[in-house]
């Protein structure tokens, strides 16, 4: 199934949300007026830090949390102040949640009691949705008897019962091993794509968000710092936050002179400097450790610099080194090596290496901007 495009329409539409916590004299603010559309069918991360607000916009999206300021609509309807019981949503949270004295097929089935199905739809759609989360023979059994992975199946398969319109996940992969995480990753999206539900995933977890979502919310002490595919999000950067936030960056004293170029390490260099970036202007440069090229380069190509190897790290499919810059100033870089790469230079602690940053993988931040 393809993924939802940026034409695919608006089904939540979040204006304004501000959130404030404790009253008097210092009340903390957690959301800052939050606008955020997110499209029908697609998988949308909340990706920040502990803290940075991402369970309580969540909990306001749900009912189960009210905003000071700031609407909401779903499918086109103003919900920003029903409750929880009028609002469509299924949720699952990072702790299992099941009712331990209840069997899966009644975990599953509880909302559908609720809203008073026949017994035989009942219990027929319970094995439908038991199968679609791969645990078929499983009903009879308690929630104890089950591992963490089945049971956050069951509590997927209790927030689909009612076929609601938007799935939001607080989450609920991070109590579970790193192998079955990453199985129930694929699950899950693969589960999403193929029922096309709207859904809302929070994690910390940059990987989780990376691989999982159509695209990223970034977020940073209540507000968002970008919104974005996870390709938009990891290459383009919006802000120092997001760039450090996502992936292994290297982030560089440097400094645009009047000419326009950069200067790193005392070489001039090729880039795409921002508008407006002034003469002789302090800012901070940003690239990845796989932008750095480090074969076939000549002394006198562009954005050519030489620097020693601090550190050598062994990672499996490549190698992390080190470098130092010969301007103190400008601190060390990273540079992943591939195996290739190490094959034809063999890098020992104490070379001088030199190594290349293309102009197209460079991005300036501007110190007012940050
Ligand atoms: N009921 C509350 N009363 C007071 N402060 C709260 C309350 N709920 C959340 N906060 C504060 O609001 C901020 C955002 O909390 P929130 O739970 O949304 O963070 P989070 O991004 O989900 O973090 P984590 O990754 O740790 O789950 C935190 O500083 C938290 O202490
Ligand atoms: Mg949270």
């Amino acid at each position: 199934m393809q993924s939802p495009t940026s034409t695919a329409e608006t089904y939540l539409s979040l204006k304004g949300i501000h959130k404030r916590f404790g009253g008097g004299a210092s009340p903390f603010v957690a959301l800052h007026h939050i606008d955020l559309d997110v499209r029908q069918g697609e998988l949308l991360c909340f990706l920040g830090p502990s803290g940075c607000g991402k369970t309580t916009l969540l909990r306001i999206i749900a009912g189960l949390e009210s905003q000071n300021a700031g609407t909401i609509h779903q499918g086109g309807r103003d919900i920003s102040t029903l409750p929880p019981m009028e609002r469509d949503y299924g949720i699952v949270f990072q702790s299992y949640a099941l009712f331990p004295n209840l069997t899966v097929a009644d975990n599953v089935a509880y909302g559908l009691v609720n809203r008073r199905m026949p017994r035989d739809q009942r219990r027929a759609r319970v094995d439908e949705l038991l199968t679609l989360v791969g645990l078929p023979d499983r009903g009879s059994q308690y929630p104890a008897q089950l591992s963490g992975g089945q049971q956050q199946r069951v509590a997927i398969a209790r927030a689909l019962a009612t076929s609601p319109g938007l799935l939001l996940l607080d989450e609920p992969l991070s109590a579970l091993d790193a192998r079955v995480r990453v199985r129930l990753r694929s699950e899950i999206r693969a589960l999403q794509q193929r029922l096309n539900i709207t859904t809302i995933l929070v994690t910390h977890d940059q990987e989780e968000a990376l691989s999982m979502a159509d695209r990223i919310v970034v977020m940073n002490q209540g507000v968002i710092e970008q919104v974005g595919t996870p390709a938009q999000v990891y290459q383009r950067p919006a802000t120092p936050f997001a760039a450090d936030f996502v992936g292994k960056t290297n982030m560089l004293d440097a400094r645009v002179g009047s000419d326009g170029a950069l200067h790193l390490g005392g070489v001039r260099m090729h880039c795409n400097a921002p508008a407006g970036c002034g003469a002789e202007e302090a800012v901070q440069v940003f690239f990845r450790p796989e932008d750095v090229c480090v074969r076939g380069i000549e002394q006198h190509g562009p954005n050519v610099l030489e620097a020693t190897v601090d550190k050598i790290e062994f990672l499996g499919a490549f190698s992390r080194l080190t470098l130092r810059l010969p301007d103190a100033a400008s601190g060390t870089l990273c540079a992943d090596l591939s195996l290739n790469d190490l094959h034809e230079l063999r890098p020992n602690t104490g070379d001088r290496l030199r190594l290349a940053i293309p102009a197209d993988r460079l991005r300036i931040f501007r110190h007012a901007c940050a």
